[in-house]
């Protein structure tokens, strides 16, 4: 069965290392009849989560005027999601820990998915 497959995308270098990981992956899930879409995250605008607490103690969308709401919506349509991130002093960069903050409004819908995680380093 054929898949919807979002990579997401977190260094600021295209091109880097983390992309040809990201290539290499794209190019096996495509030859597997699976459709990618891969978003960079550094061409978007996603602001930082302010902890207003609009979503989880009001029952209130984010606030925030954004591409983040769009690119929640393609989280939770797709079947599989990849998380591909350098790893910037021993964890995820900060460009993907602002991108995980700011699924708060949503990310209960954000389930039943293959993850893979993919943490470029030196
Ligand atoms: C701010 C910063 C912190 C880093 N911290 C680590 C680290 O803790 N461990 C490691 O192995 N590499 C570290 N690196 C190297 C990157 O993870 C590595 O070069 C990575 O492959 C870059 O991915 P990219 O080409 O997709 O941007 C760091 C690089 C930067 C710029």
């Amino acid at each position: 069965m054929s898949k919807k497959v979002l990579v997401l995308s977190a260094s600021p270098r295209k091109g880097g290392n983390s992309d040809l990981l990201c290539d290499q992956f794209i190019l096996g899930a495509k030859e597997a009849g699976h459709s990618v879409e891969r978003i960079f995250l550094k061409d978007r605008e996603i602001n930082y989560c302010t902890g207003c607490g609009a979503c989880y103690s009001m029952g209130e969308g984010c606030p925030q005027e954004d591409d983040m709401p769009e690119v929640l919506e393609k989280m939770i349509a797709a079947d599989v999601i990849v998380m591909a991130t350098p790893v910037y002093f021993y964890t995820m960069n900060g460009q993907m820990k602002t991108l995980i903050d700011r699924t708060c409004s949503r990310y209960t819908e954000i389930s039943d998915k293959d993850f893979y995680c993919d943490g470029s380093r030196r």
